[in-house]
């Protein structure tokens, strides 16, 4: 049987009398999977070629005899010691050419040669001796992987890297000076060799290397995974390979990655680092990233980190209100989640995560804690039984791409301007509608979705402009935004036609202006009511399209700001800035009208609600977020799960069947 709840766990952090102990109280709670063994390089071989893997084996016996499988991560987060004493060369370098040392962890060089001989000769053993073991089901590589890199590492060797990565990728300096534009401030290259990672500059660096050099980025880390994943999959055929992913975080191309993966993971942190208010709302940017991770993989996903208790290192966040792990726990399974895993069992008493709670209290003492997960545990396992392989259906998505937020990151116009918070303006008005919204890319099919938001589309090809055509060509609704059409893929401004490029006529408009909206706020005037925007306004002139709103400020008072067009079987909505709340709300208003999109039920603010079908028969999680009772009835035609109705208790959730 599939296991659906788990821990993750560190026994090497604890003396041996003890995880017997452990177990049991795992096994009593319903945990039946952990995962073990991703940071602890140095105890399985403390020199080369030395294994000792007797303690682990122990630990994953102890854990068996209570029916607990494994998961085992793969250590090269945290090379050990000794690797970095015999090969400095391995520590990555920051973008002022300074190496980053040991002491901490992702203290080394993705792609750097000695260090993957050290990964290739660790991991090779690693998998020959639990390959076959019965209690180890699945696999990890490395933790996280693009955490903590910041722009990753700027060594001789990525840098050399990099230079092989251009070369396939335009095989004459030539075509690399033209995609470049390296004709500005005499950039221009003789040959690859010269070419450099760019590092700290004396002032600027060009947007067309930098966009490059993030693509670079993300495919050497989806390369440095399959490297071990190969190792992996060769040894252990049977087994699942998943990886932790960290929702919207932009260092790695996730589609990319999700391709060598069974299935996505995402380790699930309401809490963040020491986030200061927990009563301030999150729960849609929470909604946002499963619902990602959902669309990353195109199937239900793994919390291989669910929250466990107060989040912080050297400070801390606020302690999880009784029933905010649950219901955030219940949030990762109503988006998609198949298995949740807590992160971590119990408080460690060392190190820098001493403060990153567990189930557990550092004691190892249940208290509330414990307490609460257990009997959220024993009361979801027969829904989650039920869920497995369910996902819900979205009939609005939005189109979310890794080289959009790049070349947004690299010149964001408005310093505030963010590629994820102007997504979430959409997605968190779609969320407060309870209309549940997919995240898809541009590679794969669109039709199948009522609309199609496909914000700050800033860099533009022909194949997409053509795609987006045919979709609204054959009835789709599509939202285009400010910042769209304005640059090819290199990066570079497009020489001819009028903004948005190769979107123009489908959107019904030119962009002849535009103006930065800095230090003040924009307003709109839309069916006599006005609407604060942000960050940007377009300057838009109509040809076939139709104004909905207009500015109400400046200069360009009275002209359009959000316009539709007829076009095909379709429509099409441009939206020349960024929307306020109040805005996104009547847009999303407009978007059920016209394009029909249904909302699952009408609930009070904080209190979400989410559907997933499986087998035939369709679950609806109604969440509240906020600290009081809310009442809620029965929606028509529904049963409530499990018999419990009633107001909705603070942090509490409720689940309703039906047959679809
Ligand atoms: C995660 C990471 C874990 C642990 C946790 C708490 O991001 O995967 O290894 O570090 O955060 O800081
Ligand atoms: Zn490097």
């Amino acid at each position: 049987m599939k296991p659906i709840f788990g821990v993750d766990y560190y026994p090497e952090h604890w003396p041996r009398e003890r995880w017997a102990t452990d177990a049991r109280m795992m096994r009593e709670m319903g945990v039946q999977v952990v995962r073990l063994a991703e940071f602890s390089w140095a105890k399985w071989e403390p020199s080369a070629g030395e294994f000792h893997f007797e303690e682990l084996e122990e630990a994953i016996g102890v854990l068996g005899a209570e029916g607990i499988r494994c998961i085992l991560g793969t250590p090269t987060a945290a090379p050990p010691a000794w690797i970095i004493r015999l090969n400095p060369e391995i520590e990555p370098m920051d973008a002022d050419g300074h190496r980053r040392h040991f002491g901490g962890r992702h203290h080394a060089c993705p792609s750097n040669p000695v260090y993957r001989e050290h990964i290739r000769r660790f991991v090779t053993a690693f998998a020959a001796r639990f390959a076959h073991h019965p209690n180890v089901i699945g696999w990890q590589v490395d933790n996280e992987l693009g955490n903590s890199h910041g722009d990753l590492c700027f060594c001789p060797c990525c840098e050399n890297r990099f230079r092989a990565w251009l070369k396939e990728k335009y095989g004459d300096i030539a075509a690399l000076n033209d995609a470049w534009g390296t004709a500005f401030w005499s950039q221009q290259y003789d040959r690859f060799e010269h070419i450099c990672a760019p590092k700290t500059t004396a002032s600027g660096h060009n947007p067309s290397q930098m966009l490059d050099w993030k693509r670079f980025c993300s495919d050497l880390v989806c390369e440095f995974h399959r490297f071990q994943a190969q190792i992996l999959r060769a040894a252990a055929p049977h087994a699942f390979l998943t990886h932790n992913m960290m929702g919207f975080s932009d260092k790695v191309d996730y589609f990319r990655l999700a391709r060598q993966l069974d299935f996505a993971s995402h380790d699930q942190y309401p809490g963040g680092h020491f986030r200061p208010r927990l009563d301030l709302p999150l729960e849609d940017r929470l909604a946002a990233e499963l619902d990602f991770i959902r669309g990353v993989g195109g199937a239900p996903f793994w919390i291989m980190e669910q929250q466990a208790g107060i989040t912080g290192w050297e400070v801390l966040g606020r302690t999880p209100r009784p029933g905010q792990l649950s219901l955030w726990a219940m949030q990762s399974i109503a988006h998609g989640a198949d298995a949740v895993l807590f992160f971590r069992w119990r408080s460690c008493l060392m190190g820098t995560e001493q403060y990153w709670h567990g189930l557990l209290p550092h004691n190892g003492v249940p208290g509330r804690t414990y307490r609460e997960i257990a009997g959220f545990m024993r009361q979801t396992a027969p829904l989650l039984e039920a869920l497995q392989g369910g996902m819900p259906v979205c009939q609005a998505a939005i189109l979310f791409s890794y080289d959009q937020e790049y070349a947004l990151s690299i010149q964001p116009h408005h310093p505030e301007l963010r590629y994820v918070d102007h997504l979430m303006t959409y997605y968190t008005a779609l969320y407060r509608r309870n209309i549940p919204v997919d995240f898809v890319h541009d590679g794969q099919p669109l039709d199948g979705y009522r609309v199609l938001i496909a914000p700050l589309l800033f860099l533009m090809t022909p194949a997409l402009a053509q795609k987006l055509r045919a979709y609204v060509q054959n009835g789709g609704t599509l939202v285009l935004t400010m910042r769209s059409g304005v640059k090819d893929e290199h990066n570079l401004c497009f020489a001819q036609g009028a903004l948005p490029c190769l979107l123009d006529d489908l959107c019904g408009l030119r962009v002849e202006d535009y103006d930065c909206l800095r230090d003040m706020d924009g307003l709109v005037e839309w069916d006599g009511e006005t609407y604060a925007v942000e960050k940007w306004s377009d300057l838009l002139t109509l040809t076939t399209a139709e104004p909905l709103a207009v500015y109400a400020r400046e200069f360009y008072a009275g002209t359009p700001a959000v316009t539709r067009n007829a076009y095909g079987a379709g429509k099409v909505y441009y939206v020349g800035t960024q929307m306020g709340e109040a805005l996104s709300a009547r847009f999303a208003r407009e978007l059920e009208q016209t394009a029909g999109l249904e909302p699952l039920l009408e609930t009070p603010l904080g209190v979400e609600a989410a559907q997933r079908v499986a087998q035939g028969v369709r679950y609806l999680f109604l969440l509240n977020h906020t600290a009081h009772t809310q009442p809620v009835a029965v929606p028509d035609g529904w049963q409530p799960y499990g018999g419990a109705g009633g107001d909705l208790p603070p942090y509490g959730a409720r689940v309703f069947t039906r047959k679809s």
